[in-house]
């Protein structure tokens, strides 16, 4: 009997995490995921995964965890030995890293260095993704490849960069089969509230449908590389099925500003955004990221991985997502 394949998800509850365990489910793996204690549940993305008693007592398995818990994650790498290890769990708000340097910190580089010690003990072949990120490009002008100078702008971007050369470091010294997927931003209807897409076309749909009057936003003018998360995670997976571990650029290559998102998405539910949006500095950062557009030209050469949904399609199915909601709520 050929054995499956097995996985281990940290960030499973997020939106990468709940896209990457569909698909993980839908390829015949073995999913087991690291969730965190919590006064209030945090499985949301993944309920109607765990809910289904087949998937739930055959495929997928739910662990307490932390990455600020190396003895746990030892323990965790212990029992369940998976193939494939995916390391999204992180601070991921790169506001909320000004406020929170040192916890974001501890979760994004040293949290990434107990995962990468806990597995360098382990005697077995696995395969690891890192979630690094194209905040790491910070001040350098787009267009960003694999090759371009790290001129990270965040408590965040720095945490990352630092975890970026952390993983680089141990696949040089310790021969361990490492992947960085430096993503570009990628969205979705599964996007945390507070990211400016889901924001935008919440409010959107809403301001609609008469259930909000305004929306406060902070710079209109940053420029983003803004793609579909469900297609990102499969350029994760196809990362970990290259014979040879590498890193990679994924993203579009288009360019669209926070204004530009803000009109698509009140056009398309027939408003004028001038009329409901106010810019604030509430929501301004000490230091920002003024332009992202990847190059994912050598993800495309290399793992035949290419981008199906582009801006306006992905606002266009956002604010519909919302609009669902709001409809079927009554
Ligand atoms: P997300 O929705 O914020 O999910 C983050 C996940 O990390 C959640 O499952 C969260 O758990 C978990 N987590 C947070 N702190 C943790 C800790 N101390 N120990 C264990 N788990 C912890 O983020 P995402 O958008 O899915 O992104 C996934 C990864 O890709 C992150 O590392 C992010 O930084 C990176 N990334 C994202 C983008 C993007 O545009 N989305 C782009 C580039 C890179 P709770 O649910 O309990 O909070
Ligand atoms: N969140 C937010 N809220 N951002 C706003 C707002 C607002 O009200 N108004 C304007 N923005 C601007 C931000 O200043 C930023 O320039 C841009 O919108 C995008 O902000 P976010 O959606 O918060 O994403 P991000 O680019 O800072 O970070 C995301 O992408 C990174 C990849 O480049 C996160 O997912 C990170 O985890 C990820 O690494």
């Amino acid at each position: 009997m050929v054995s499956r394949k097995s996985a281990l998800i940290i960030g499973i509850t997020g939106q990468d995490g709940s896209y990457l365990t569909e698909l993980l489910l839908q390829k015949g793996y073995v999913v087991h995921g690291l969730i965190r204690r919590s006064s209030s549940f945090n499985t949301g993305r993944i309920d109607h995964l765990y809910q289904d008693d087949s998937i739930r007592d055959q495929g997928l398995f739910l662990h307490y965890g932390d990455l600020l818990d190396g003895s746990a994650l030892q323990n965790l790498l212990l029992s369940t030995q998976p193939s494939e290890i995916y390391n999204l769990g992180a601070q991921s708000h790169v506001k909320v890293s000004f406020e929170i340097p040192e916890y974001t910190t501890d979760t994004v580089y040293m949290g990434t260095l107990r995962l990468l010690e806990a597995c360098r003990q382990l005697d077995y072949d696995m395969k690891i993704y890192q979630a690094s990120s194209s905040e790491m490009f910070g001040s350098s002008p787009p267009p960003q490849t694999e090759l371009t100078v790290l001129r990270p702008r965040s408590p965040y971007g720095i945490a990352k960069v630092a975890a970026y050369h952390l993983t680089r470091l141990y696949r040089h010294a310790y021969q361990m089969h490492i992947c960085n997927g430096i993503l570009f931003n990628h969205e979705s209807p599964r996007r945390g509230e507070t990211f400016v897409t889901r924001k935008v076309c919440k409010a959107a749909a809403r301001i609609k449908c008469g259930l909000q009057k305004k929306l406060i936003l902070g710079n209109l003018d940053a420029v983003r590389d803004w793609g579909y998360a469900k297609e990102y995670v499969e350029a994760m997976w196809l990362m970990l099925q290259h014979l040879t571990p590498d890193d990679y650029v994924i993203a579009t290559g288009e360019m669209h500003s926070v204004r530009e998102l803000v009109q698509e998405a009140f056009t398309y539910v027939g408003l004028n955004w001038r009329d409901y949006v106010v810019e604030s500095g509430l929501y301004k950062r000490p230091a920002e990221v003024d332009a992202l557009r990847g190059n994912a030209s050598k993800a495309a050469r290399v793992l035949g991985w290419e981008p199906q949904t582009k801006f306006r399609q992905l606002v266009h199915l956002m604010v519909e997502a919302e609009l669902e909601v709001l409809h079927s709520h009554g």
